[in-house]
């Protein structure tokens, strides 16, 4: 295992752990993900769209493990995946010390502290990396409680694509943040 699992205390007092996704996982991961997708305006993939078979999502999580510079965790609640992160590293050798966060927590899991811990997690750990020096994500520009996390653990803007979204005939922009590492 590449991280050392840890309990973190919420501010609804609630204590759950995060820990490295095993393969075991990979059905709870893709339940926790169907749920909470359809709960946010602001991940860009519809529900249909959603397409991962049960296998598809083994194999998603066996990647995570086998890439050195690449790390899935989860956050667990009595037993229930809750939310997870993922530093999704380069497979392109001149982008190998870059690597792409994703997140998302089940909605009544938001706003206590959770996405903090997580993505504090990731950078401690992609800080002892290494390989990686530059962490990047991109986010709708509406989407305050992710650019107040994001800006909070100190990425930066790093350029905005505008009406790069569209839903129901309506445009979002999207806006690129990275954090050096090193
Ligand atoms: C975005 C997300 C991961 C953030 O995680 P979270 O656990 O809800 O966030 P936290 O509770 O750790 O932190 C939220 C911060 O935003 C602040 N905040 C909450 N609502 C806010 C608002 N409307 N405007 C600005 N800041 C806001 C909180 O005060 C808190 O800051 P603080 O820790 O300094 O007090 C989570 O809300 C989520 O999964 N959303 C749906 C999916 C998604 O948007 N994923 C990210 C795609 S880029």
């Amino acid at each position: 295992m590449k991280f050392k699992s840890q309990e973190v205390i919420l501010k609804n007092r609630e204590r759950v752990v995060i820990r490295e996704a095993e393969i075991i996982d990979s059905k709870n991961i893709l339940r926790a993900i169907r749920t909470y997708l359809p709960q946010s305006n602001f991940i860009p993939k519809l529900e249909q769209e959603l397409m991962m078979t049960d296998p598809q999502a083994e194999e998603w999580v066996a990647k995570f493990a086998e890439q050195a510079h690449s790390l899935l965790l989860i956050a667990e609640y009595n037993g229930e995946i809750i939310a997870n992160i993922d530093l999704t590293g380069s497979g392109r050798k001149i982008m190998a010390h870059t690597a792409m966060i994703g997140m998302g927590i089940i909605e009544g899991w938001r706003n206590c502290g959770l996405g903090t811990e997580l993505l504090q997690a990731v950078i401690h750990w992609a800080r002892q990396s290494t390989v990686l020096e530059l962490l990047w994500l991109q986010v709708y520009t509406e989407n305050d409680i992710a650019l107040a996390i994001y800006r909070k653990m100190g990425f930066v803007d790093a350029g905005l694509i505008k009406d790069f979204f569209k839903k129901d005939g309506r445009y979002f922009d999207n806006l690129t943040m990275t954090l050096r590492v090193k």
